[in-house]
């Protein structure tokens, strides 16, 4: 039998076990889980919103805007929408690779309905989540087969890039693509980068409207780059998130896929139709691989069913619908392509007005650049600093790599704009 006292010090054991399991018990599960920073585009969308002062300007935005600044449906996704709702649709599930008369459509409009591959039953093509999925099961497609797990990325690239590629287990590198001295392409560097980059690497290529300078190579410079990769049996691994939106002419846009194709590359290919069709938020994208033989095609696409199927099963279908009605009725993409060409028009002469604005106030800097980089974004050349002074001074907002979005510059704002950036540039 215990004492009183050894009794009171068991008592006292067992209450501070209890009250330590207690604690463990009020301890979460995640507490160890650190905060983690903040995305920087949303940053500026929340300071932007923060701004009271009615002539602010976003420019970090990374979706079109009409010109009174709105967001824009297009009228042929309008008329696609009451099509598939007139057909009375059922809401089964699509298959693993998604709607069929979407990839098929999708893979015409990339590679272009003369060509080889696609002739020839040769082109794996899955449905994705939008351009960002399409990346994702690259990656992890690269990552399972390609012997190297080395991809090379330029510098800079979409902030998401290598995010997606580590993330599917790839070890993502860089090769110079942009002097920040001349704002353009370093070709130079990319091309000694290239040579010597280990054989059998993958490289990332922005098929155009590269994000986020807006610097793409020349035609010429592309076919120099298919020699070097042909050389260094450098695989190529393109990402076109804006085809047609950039030039407004969907075949110009694609050339560089075209041409690496047509040179019997085996190239992968990202297709995203947020920008061009304005289907942001419904996530419809593709990915597909060019292979040798359509028995090699089989093998392929047997293996990106089993990558997806873990992950999510199979893709929506509402927005793939949407941009197959529009891909497969001659009227409906013949209003579509135009209705694409007017929003890179209305881009490009933002650009312009941006460049007439600025050299009317009379700035002593070259700024070609504004109108000789492509799609979405324009790399200023603005330094962190200049960034921060047209959101303090002039409720400007951009990122801090001097990138703004000419999708968020009007008629309305354009001549603030340049005062401001004149301003800030002196
Ligand atoms: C270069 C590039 N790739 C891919 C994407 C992916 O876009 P989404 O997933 O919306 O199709 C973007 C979007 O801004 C982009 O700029």
């Amino acid at each position: 039998m215990l004492s009183r006292s050894a009794l009171r010090t068991t008592s006292r054991f067992s209450v501070k076990r209890q009250t330590l399991a207690l604690a463990a018990a009020r301890q979460s599960t995640w507490a160890h889980v650190q905060q983690g920073p903040p995305d920087a585009i949303l940053g500026i969308t929340e300071a932007f919103k923060k701004d009271s002062f009615d002539q602010k300007i976003n420019l970090g935005v990374g979706a079109y805007r009409d010109d009174k600044g709105k967001p824009y449906v297009l009228p042929s996704v309008r008329a696609a929408e009451k099509a598939i709702v007139d057909k009375n649709l059922d809401k089964e599930y699509a298959g693993i690779t998604g709607v069929p008369a979407f990839t098929a459509a999708a893979a015409e409009l990339a590679y272009g309905e003369s060509s080889a591959p696609l002739l020839e039953n040769r082109i794996a093509i899955s449905q994705t989540i939008s351009g960002t999925g399409a990346l994702r099961l690259g990656a992890a497609f690269l990552e399972r087969f390609l012997p190297s797990k080395e991809i090379y990325l330029p510098s800079p690239s979409w902030a998401n890039h290598a995010a997606v590629f580590k993330d599917a287990g790839m070890t993502p590198k860089q090769y110079k693509y942009y002097n920040k001295e001349t704002i353009s392409l370093d070709f130079d560097g990319l091309v000694s980068d290239l040579e010597s980059i280990p054989q059998g690497s993958a490289v990332l290529l922005h098929a155009c409207a590269h994000n986020p300078t807006g610097v793409d190579p020349t035609p010429e410079q592309w076919r120099k780059l298919s020699e070097i990769f042909k050389a260094r049996k450098l695989f190529p691994f393109f990402d076109m998130a804006y085809q047609g939106f950039a030039s407004g002419d969907i075949a110009k846009d694609a050339y560089a896929v075209r041409y690496f194709v047509e040179q019997g590359h085996q190239v992968a290919l990202c297709q995203s139709f947020a920008k061009n069709m304005g289907l942001y938020g419904e996530r419809v994208g593709a990915f597909s691989l060019v292979t040798e033989s359509p028995e090699e095609k089989a093998r392929v696409d047997s293996q990106l069913k089993i990558l997806i199927r873990p992950i999510y099963s199979n893709p929506p279908i509402h927005g793939a619908r949407i941009a197959a009605e529009i891909l497969t009725n001659s009227a409906l993409k013949a209003q579509w392509l135009q209705e694409v060409k007017d929003m890179a028009d209305r881009m490009i002469s933002m650009r312009h007005l941006l460049k007439k604005h600025l050299e009317e106030l009379g700035s002593k800097k070259d700024w070609s650049h504004v109108t000789s980089q492509i799609g979405m974004f324009c790399y200023t050349g603005l330094s962190g600093e200049q960034v921060d002074r047209l959101a303090k001074e002039f409720s400007v907002y951009g990122t801090r790599d001097g990138r703004i979005s000419i999708s968020g510059i009007t008629s309305g704002n354009v001549k603030r704009l340049a005062e401001a950036i004149h301003e800030v540039s002196k």
